[in-house]
């Protein structure tokens, strides 16, 4: 059997194929937009979104097509998310994924307009038939994915951050679950979707992603605070010079990671009822929670 780093390989690769396929070209001068789309979506990410999706559709046995769709749609909007949190005005980043950002590569206004039409496009393949014949499922699947993403997810956690107020701990945690954790949610929430499934399972589930993206989050900001530059593909130590309140911020290291320590074990727990058929998502938290970029 696999192991689970060549299953992550694997997802990654998938996504990186079918996003070729499904993002467009263009001969004219809009070419500089699409272009852009690209070198923004197909760079080296590590597409854990992905395999937590094909990880979620295999327990369920899913169409790998409609769950890799889905998948395409969330990358999408993940990759648009990190172009304009890059921008000069918001985090101001010069590399991502190991790469010159979209506005150093071209330019501002083509990183917005990349940003832009990334978020379109998901929208695009997730109501393409060939995410799934039932158009009831794919309206579905786009409501879940534009909520996750919009002011009551990604964007509204985007504007907590950038406010920079001075959070406590919950309020820092309310603005990570909408700022990362919605999109981490909803690679586990788009295969519920396609399967169907019952609500004790998808309730598991979910538990299970809530605390998951928390503690992405907060390897997020180990990594900002102590990380290397170089391995991760973008800066590192900006969010306390940037006045950014984070789990770290507040609490300082030793004390963030000691609740990542306990957050562990309990997002692992969550995973209970489906026994072996999480094998692997139930050992890609370790994985997650000990990267290193
Ligand atoms: C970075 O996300 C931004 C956060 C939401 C923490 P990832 O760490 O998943 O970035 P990529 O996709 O691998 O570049
Ligand atoms: C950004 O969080 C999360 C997004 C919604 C893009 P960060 O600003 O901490 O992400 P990095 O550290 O730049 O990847
Ligand atoms: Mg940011
Ligand atoms: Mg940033
Ligand atoms: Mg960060």
């Amino acid at each position: 059997m696999m192991d689970l780093a060549q299953r992550v390989a694997e997802a990654a690769d998938l996504v990186t194929v079918a996003l070729d396929e499904l993002l467009p070209r263009a001969d004219g001068p809009e070419s500089r937009l699409t272009e852009a789309m690209r070198y923004a979506a197909l760079g080296q990410g590590k597409r854990l979104r992905t395999f937590f999706a094909l990880e979620t559709g295999r327990m369920f046995d899913l169409d790998e097509t409609s769950v890799l769709r889905s998948a395409c749609a969330l990358e999408c909007i993940h990759a648009y998310s990190l172009v304009h949190d890059d921008l000069p005005c918001m985090d101001d980043d010069d590399m991502r994924r190991g790469q010159p950002t979209v506005h150093v590569a071209y330019d501002e206004m083509t990183a917005v307009l990349a940003g832009d039409a990334l978020q379109a496009a998901a929208f695009e393949i997730l109501a393409h038939p060939d995410t799934h014949p039932d158009g009831n499922i794919r309206s579905e699947l786009i409501s879940r994915l534009a909520v996750a993403a919009g002011a009551r997810g990604m964007v509204g956690g985007q504007m907590i951050d950038m406010l920079g107020v001075r959070e406590d701990l919950g309020g820092v945690a309310r603005m990570q679950r909408l700022k990362t954790g919605a999109l981490i949610a909803c690679a586990f929430e788009l295969p519920l979707v396609l399967a169907r499934a019952m609500d004790a399972e998808r309730s598991a589930l979910m538990a299970f992603a809530h605390d998951l993206g928390l503690a992405y989050q907060i390897v997020d900001d180990l990594l900002d605070a102590e990380g290397d530059a170089g391995t991760m593909g973008k800066a590192a130590g900006k969010d306390a010079g940037a006045g950014k309140t984070t789990f770290v911020t507040l609490l300082g290291v030793d004390a963030a990671k000691e609740r990542l320590g306990l957050l562990k074990t309990q997002t692992k727990s969550h995973l209970d009822p489906f026994g072996a058929r999480a094998e692997f998502l139930r050992a890609s938290v370790d994985f997650v929670l000990e990267r290193r970029q």
